[in-house]
């Protein structure tokens, strides 16, 4: 528990540098309610542009890059990444290409389409060495990050250079304004946005909370949707996305015949928050994930019929 501790408050001093010299409102105001507004706020003290926040996660069995070292860690998912979803639940990408560190654009155009800015593949120093840079704060996050920002067929590196160039760059509060000039040059917008994604992560053990009601990795008894999904609402409070990818469960033998197309295995669960003045500030009121009437999972509701597999020998990072 210290190292969270720790890396707040080494990067609590970075934010307020970003913040100083902007003045502030009494209270924090919470993204998507009537004063979230440009002009009633400004756009680095409130969240003003991606004011639906969502903190999600990975379950993988494997990362692909064993024997580079990259493991998984033990009894924990993995953070995929902090994301802004328009106020209605529309969302857009890669929206300041003077910050596109992602050597993969995906996609490879702003919306997706050909009609969409193309969106050039970066070739630069990766984005772990401008952490590496930033001393001592940045070689604690780093070390956090490769334990717990754990990629699968990718290095490490570059999902948070994807997450960074693809999402950060569409908040209000991760804007080049919010920061100073010394800031930008030094990458410090990254630091503080892989380290707000790191903070929203560590309040949110979906693990624990999982095995605390006996849901636990398993590849002889497959889960029932409806139970993961109470088991994570009661502990975060609203209920989040489940995300399940693998075969659909009526073209699998136990669903033959069934109507039920729902995916099988358990790969991600998807937090969402409206929040408290400048997202780094990580003061997030959890909302439902079906605010705007969407979907909450894509995963089978047959009974029993959600996989959430243990992960594959040698994959994971022995405490
Ligand atoms: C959702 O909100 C965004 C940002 O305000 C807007 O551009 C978009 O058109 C809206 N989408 C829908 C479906 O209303
Ligand atoms: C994006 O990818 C598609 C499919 O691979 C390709 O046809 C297209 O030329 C690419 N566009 C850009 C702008 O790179
Ligand atoms: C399963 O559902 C999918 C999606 O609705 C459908 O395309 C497919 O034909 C179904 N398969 C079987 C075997 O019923
Ligand atoms: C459990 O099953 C998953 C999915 O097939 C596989 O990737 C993993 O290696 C298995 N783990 C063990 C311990 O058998």
């Amino acid at each position: 528990m210290t190292r969270f501790g720790l890396l707040s408050l080494a990067v609590a001093s970075l934010v307020q540098t970003g913040l100083a010299g902007k003045c502030h409102p009494s209270k924090p105001v919470l993204s998507c309610s009537a004063g979230a507004q440009p002009g009633l706020v400004t756009s680095c003290e409130a969240e003003t542009f991606g004011g639906l926040v969502l903190s999600t996660q990975f379950w993988d069995t494997y990362t692909g890059l064993e024997s580079e070292g990259q493991l998984l860690p033990e009894k924990s998912f993995t953070l995929h990444g902090l994301w802004p979803d328009f106020c209605n639940g529309s969302w857009t990408q890669y929206c300041d290409l003077n910050r596109q560190y992602d050597p993969h654009p995906s996609p490879n155009t702003t919306t997706g389409t050909p009609a969409g800015t193309p969106v050039p593949p970066y070739s630069g120093p990766t984005v772990d060495t401008f952490l590496a840079a930033l001393g001592r704060p940045g070689r604690t996050l780093l070390a956090w990050m490769n334990k717990l920002w754990v990629a699968h067929g990718q290095p490490n590196t570059e999902l948070w250079a994807h997450e960074f160039s693809k999402h950060a760059t569409c908040f209000s509060t991760f804007a080049p304004s919010c920061f100073s000039s010394e800031d930008l040059n030094q990458h410090t917008d990254l630091l503080v946005y892989f380290s707000a994604a790191a903070d929203y992560f560590n309040r949110l053990p979906t693990y624990d909370w999982l095995a605390a009601q006996s849901i636990t990795p398993s590849n002889t008894t497959g889960y029932t949707l409806a139970d993961i999904q109470s088991a994570l609402a009661a502990r975060h409070g609203a209920t989040p996305y489940i995300g399940c990818s693998g075969p659909r469960y009526n073209e699998t033998a136990a669903g033959q015949g069934s109507l039920d197309n729902g995916r099988t295995v358990l790969t991600e669960v998807w937090y969402y928050y409206h929040v408290y003045g400048p997202v780094q500030a990580g003061k997030g009121k959890p909302v439902e994930a079906d605010v705007n009437g969407g979907s909450t999972s894509s995963c089978v509701k047959a009974d029993m019929a959600v996989w959430y597999y243990e992960r594959t020998p040698g994959s994971e990072r022995r405490a």
